[in-house]
């Protein structure tokens, strides 16, 4: 059933259930990006399996996310189930053969797969404002604090990072104010009490060092078949924000990273992005708009994205119709709202003669789908009922001992595993603080002592108001601690000194692409 450079996806059926042709995804084309869409339990799960597995043995690595915990399986050889086999059977599969695949967890809570974490400068600014779910004013606030340690070449590692460098805002909001633009301590206490509930959500777990390096996630074997990351999402789906803008960010990061490849045999990387609609939900057009601007741009730089997701209705039109490979799975059609959405994912399809695709949409079985992809020139097929093909790998959940045998043998073992708190903004502002206090009180302890040092002979008392030399310490002590205006420019020198060495090691202010993630290579 293999075709070269051509992936099988299953067989198609005529209108009288006899077998038509094979159906398959054509590697050339597979950097055009894709769309998975059907209801619960219907089969995207299972065709999302499939499509990895031969992405991989084409030689693709693929990034994927599991939801529900059913795709872990795909690290395990499959096992005959009759369901399967009859399947098999009836698409006129043969041999139909088990195999394992080359499987990468990772979980940015580090419990079901290695490591994933980001640093706040990488995020940026615009997709931290979304996880945040911040109002125009707060993100304006963000921004400056982002624009300032960028052009300081200050490093926001973690959150405590923000956390500090939001506090030294706070004392400086007039200054900066007129050197930005409005910064008000009320957004600036918002953007903090946003902080930590971001913490309370488990979200600190994934800023920080060692990042995530995207060469990890596009490792080949040895025998030439392409790495499988598998993101643990099932805890990660219970902030569906988080989940998304992780999603995102890696988007932004390959976008950055990666050097455009032009038209290529097979895509660099195959992205899937399951349960997509939670990137869309109540986003702003801004976002949609650069996630649009993304996704058309990445394709030449040889990464496939294929969304996944229950209803085509789910990705904005403008995404929608870059989404050249089909898969659509049974969709129900009772409500209005719902009788809309098939036609929509109806009217996508180039037609078919032998049948209505409105009606076929909704009567589809089991591991059943109409599917489109681009053929030669990129036009796209004709769409075809199909049964997909039953994975090779074993269907439903991997054990807990069998994930930790697989994580102990992956070739990012260890690298990830322990958190590296490198000097960041935080730290640099701590211990340059520190310093600044220490020189501080050195210098007050030697006027003390100069004010005690003048021989008794000529100190002078007046009866009732103690003695003048005592005084004046403690006239020097006073106002020395005038309230904030010492420590604060003690943090603006801190903050100066630190731009000048950041600066100069960096050579320039750090760049930011389209989804405000930073640019690699400056
Ligand atoms: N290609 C297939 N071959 C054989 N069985 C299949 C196939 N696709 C789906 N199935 C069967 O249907 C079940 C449900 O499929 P799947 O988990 O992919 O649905 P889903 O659309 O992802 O559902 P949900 O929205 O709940 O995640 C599978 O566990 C399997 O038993
Ligand atoms: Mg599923």
């Amino acid at each position: 059933m293999l075709e070269k450079g051509k992936l099988y996806v299953g067989t198609s059926r005529n209108p009288d259930d006899s077998i038509n042709k094979g159906e398959y995804l054509d590697l050339k084309y597979a950097n055009r990006h894709g769309l998975i869409t059907g209801a619960t339990g219907t089969g995207k799960t299972v065709t999302l399996q499939i499509l990895a597995e031969s992405f991989s043995n084409a030689g693709v690595p693929v990034f994927c996310a599991d939801v529900k915990g059913d795709l872990s399986g795909i690290a395990m050889i499959g096992e005959d189930k009759d369901f399967l086999e009859k399947r098999a059977k009836t698409i006129g599969l043969d041999p139909y053969e088990f195999q394992e695949f080359p499987v990468i967890f990772w979980d940015l809570f580090g419990e079901k797969g290695h490591r994933v974490r980001t640093t706040i400068s990488e995020m940026g600014p615009l997709l931290l404002a979304r996880l945040m779910d911040m109002s125009d004013a707060q993100e304006g606030v963000l921004n400056i604090a982002f624009k300032l340690a960028d052009e300081n070449g200050l490093p926001l590692l973690d959150l405590k990072d923000l956390r500090s460098l939001l506090g030294y805002m706070a004392g400086e909001t007039e200054k900066l104010s007129a050197m930005y633009g409005n910064i008000t301590k009320q957004s600036l206490a918002t953007i903090q009490r946003g902080l930590l509930v971001l913490e309370q959500q488990g979200a600190e777990n994934f800023f920080g060092e060692p990042a995530l390096k995207i060469a990890d996630i596009m490792r080949t074997t040895n025998d030439g078949r392409g790495a499988i990351s598998v993101l643990a999402a099932d805890k990660l789906m219970m902030n569906p924000r988080l989940y998304g803008t992780f999603l995102l960010w890696l988007l932004s990061e390959l976008f950055e990273e990666l050097p455009e490849v032009g038209d290529s045999d097979k895509p660099r990387l195959v992205f899937f992005f399951d349960e997509a609609h939670l990137l869309f939900d109540e986003a702003p057009k801004i976002l949609i708009d650069r996630v649009e601007q993304v996704v058309r741009l990445i394709r030449s730089k040889g990464v496939g994205v294929y969304f996944v997701t229950q209803n085509p209705l789910d990705v904005p039109e403008t995404v929608l119709s870059q989404l050249g490979n089909r898969i659509q799975h049974a969709l129900r059609a009772y409500t209005p709202r719902e009788q809309k959405a098939v036609k929509v994912a109806a009217e996508t399809f180039r037609p078919n003669p032998a049948f209505d695709c409105f009606e076929a949409i909704t009567q589809l079985g089991v591991g059943e789908a109409l599917v489109s992809t681009l053929g030669a020139k990129g036009v796209p097929s004709m769409v075809e009922r199909t049964l997909v093909r039953p994975p090779s790998s074993r269907l439903g959940p991997i054990t807990e001992p069998e994930r930790v045998k697989v994580m102990a043998v992956s070739p990012v073992a260890g690298q990830y595993d322990t958190d590296l708190d490198r000097d960041s903004a935080f730290e640099m502002l701590q211990r340059r603080a520190e310093e600044a206090a220490k020189a501080e009180e050195e210098e007050r302890s030697r006027e003390e002592k100069k004010a005690e040092k003048p021989p008794e002979s000529r100190r002078w008392t007046l009866p009732g108001y103690g003695d003048d030399g005592a005084s004046g310490s403690r006239r020097t002590t006073k106002s020395r601690s005038r309230p904030g205006y010492q420590r604060q420019t003690v943090t603006e020198a801190v903050i100066k000194s630190v731009a000048r060495s950041a600066a100069t090691s960096l050579g320039r202010a750090l760049v930011r692409g389209i989804l405000g993630s930073l640019k690699k290579g400056f």
